[in-house]
């Protein structure tokens, strides 16, 4: 069986960085709360004439630099995302043009900030099988375009972003040892956006509700969360056929720092291999492990050989954790 891993990393945050202090201008809030309550000091806003795509294209082009390699060596592009620049194209397809592609095969999936970990494992199968040999992994999310900045519960919350993965054949034993990937579907509005869809298109009256902007029961979701952010990572070190004392970094979805702490303390791992960075991004989605292992390599704690376990969970209710020894 080959071994498939990640062989470059690259990602890209917007300029703009929000504070705790810029929200307490908007709604009622404090910074107090929201450290607190989540961890969170700053997050980084897309500016009003960027998209996704032209964060993807930035990461992208890092995560070549990383592999020493261009565009023309990828077979296939996949961008994990639920906020595409537009309804009914892929962000992907305009990643593929934006990187001056003409006819690889380039696709969305939608798994809300589990995408990385249903992309890896995505893209693991896909090479593994034989059809494809380079893949562009890209897990980015626009998400403070689909924030409203009159519901204090969800807007603190969100930041933008994007990491960029490319994926290829790896030496025997390197890469991606095991994932383990689930969903609990709801359809009781737990962490979704109302209007826009098929269920529920766009109307004047749904604008004015502001339907179009995303609506998260937070509590439910952090009750999922804390159950199966440790028991997925469980899952899958077991399958990798590793002890937890094996992982040397864990980098779990950046979501609220109460809910890592209580993973972590219910997985045992010591704080030293955890890494945290939500006070500086806040959830990105499915770019936040993306991101974290990018701070990671720069700060040489991600280097050849180390054990490291992503895990992360959200809209679908979708789940996911991944673990790879770092192939490069
Ligand atoms: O990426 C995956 C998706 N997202 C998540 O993983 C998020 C999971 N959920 C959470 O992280 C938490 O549920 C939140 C941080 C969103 C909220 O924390 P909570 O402990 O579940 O609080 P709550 O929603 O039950 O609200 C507690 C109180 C409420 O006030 P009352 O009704 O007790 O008076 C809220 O109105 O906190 C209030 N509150 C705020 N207060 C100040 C909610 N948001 C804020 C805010 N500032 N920004």
């Amino acid at each position: 069986m080959k071994s498939v891993g990640i062989k470059g990393l690259g990602y890209y945050v917007p300029e703009r960085i929000m504070t705790n202090a810029d929200y307490e201008k908007i709604v009622d809030t404090s910074d107090e709360w929201i450290t607190s309550m989540t961890g969170i000091k700053e997050r980084h806003r897309i500016a009003p004439e960027q998209a996704t795509s032209d964060m993807c294209f930035e990461a992208a082009k890092k995560a070549l630099a990383a592999a020493k390699l261009s565009a023309e060596d990828l077979d296939l592009i996949i961008v994990a995302t639920v906020t595409p620049d537009h309804h009914a194209q892929g962000a992907a397809c305009i990643v593929q043009k934006k990187l001056g592609l003409k006819t690889i095969p380039a696709f969305d999936i939608s798994a809300g900030c589990s995408g990385l970990t249903y992309g890896l494992t995505l893209g693991d199968s896909l090479i593994k099988s034989g059809r494809f040999k380079r893949i562009l992994l890209i897990a980015a999310e626009s998400l403070t375009k689909i924030t409203n900045y009159e519901d204090r519960g969800t807007c603190v919350l969100f930041g933008d972003g994007a990491a960029a993965v490319i994926l290829e054949e790896t030496e025997e034993g390197y890469g991606i040892l095991s994932s383990y990937i689930g969903a609990e579907g709801e359809d009781d509005g737990i962490l979704s956006i109302p209007a826009g869809g098929s269920r529920k298109p766009h109307t004047v009256e749904s604008i004015q509700n502001n339907e179009q902007y995303i609506v998260m029961k937070g509590p439910d979701v952090y009750k999922f969360a804390v159950n199966i952010c440790p028991a997925a990572t469980k899952k899958a070190m077991e399958l990798a056929g590793l002890k937890m004392t094996d992982l040397d970094l864990f980098i779990p979805h950046q979501a609220n720092i109460r809910i890592i702490e209580a993973a972590v303390k219910r997985l045992r791992i010591p704080p030293e291999k955890v890494f945290i960075n939500i006070q500086k991004y806040g959830n990105t989605s499915a770019a936040t492990t993306g991101i974290a292992m990018g701070e990671a390599i720069e700060q040489g704690i991600l280097t050849k050989g180390k054990i490291v376990a992503i895990t992360a969970f959200g809209s679908g209710l979708t789940f996911g954790s991944v673990v790879m020894k770092w192939a490069y």
